[in-house]
């Protein structure tokens, strides 16, 4: 059984500010950096960290080629990752000094994925393999139909949610890994157990992972639904504590953990990158999390 991330990689260009820019105002920053990052690629370095075999497929161009470095020195199969001659995806992110961000991302070649890319693709996988998939890459409904066709199983974190993905066929997803804004949009509920509830109804058999900020994280499937609460640590940066959370969280049940194994490494392992600036680089490696996880207990 292989990983395929099928996901978006994006030069993120972060700003430090003393708050977001309002409308109609011009505000000088405290500091800039550039980071890697993107959903995607987030999502890959934090499944490799946490000991998972991941292949990931999407496009960067020539001034993104670093992220493809990037991943390579984290294990990540990259012989699915394509280099096109327009610019690779970027990102602004504005962080205030409660470390909470705001961001605008524009796709360049992460929009540049066809049917015909997807295809090649997933020449190089089976039935039973598993596919990861964010909403930042074009061709999405393609892939989603064509890798359920094979028999892949599909996990969806659905960010950014919009309209779009509200209206995709999402019936071939085994794992819905979501906050409250996209479970309320993909499942019409506010309260996070009806979220759960509804998700359930709509695609049985599926498991809802709801992240609940402040409030920890709901699991739920058939049977069970179970929760875990958050670990208290200072806020530098929330860029990719979404993406650290998800791609923990799927290779614990890839390696056979149990939901609340699960829920608890993915906890601590994105408590963590919440301490540390940038996106990819914030993300812990397996025995930080290892070690957190004894010292919390
Ligand atoms: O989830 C964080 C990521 O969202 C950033 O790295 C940015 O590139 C956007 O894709």
């Amino acid at each position: 059984m292989r990983v395929l991330n099928y996901g978006s990689l994006n030069i993120d260009l972060v700003y430090a500010m003393p708050h977001f820019v309002r409308a109609g105002e011009t505000l000088a920053s405290l500091g800039h950096q550039t980071f890697a990052g993107g959903k995607g690629l987030n999502q890959s370095i934090a499944l490799a960290k946490a000991g998972a075999d991941v292949c990931h497929a999407g496009k960067i161009g020539r001034d993104g080629l670093f992220l493809r470095e990037l991943l390579e020195r984290h294990g990540v199969d990259t012989s699915c990752l394509a280099v096109t001659d327009g610019p690779t995806g970027h990102a602004v992110i504005q962080v205030d000094p409660s470390g909470q961000n705001c961001i605008i991302i524009c796709g360049g070649a992460n929009q540049e994925i066809t049917p015909a890319d997807v295809d090649g693709v997933l020449r190089h996988f089976e039935a039973g393999d598993v596919l990861l998939i964010q909403n930042e890459i074009s061709s999405l409904p393609y892939l989603i139909g064509a890798a359920a066709a094979k028999g892949m199983r599909i996990a969806l974190n659905p960010s950014p949610i919009n309209e779009a993905l509200g209206e995709m066929d999402l019936s071939a997803v085994t794992w819905f890994i979501l906050n409250e804004i996209e479970g309320e949009q993909l499942s019409g509920k506010r309260v996070p157990e009806e979220i759960c509830r509804e998700l359930l109804a709509k695609y049985p058999g599926s498991t809802v992972v709801l992240t609940l900020g402040k409030r920890g994280v709901l699991c739920a499937d058939g049977r069970d639904t179970i929760s875990h609460g958050i670990y208290d640590v200072p806020v530098v940066d929330t860029t990719a504590a979404g993406d650290t959370f998800t791609g923990y969280f799927l290779a614990g049940v890839l390696s056979g953990l149990s939901p609340a194994q699960c829920l608890e490494r993915a906890s601590i392992a994105s408590s963590i990158a919440i301490g540390r600036a940038g996106a990819a680089e914030s993300i812990p490696e397996r025995a930080e999390v290892d070690e957190k996880q004894a010292l919390w207990k």
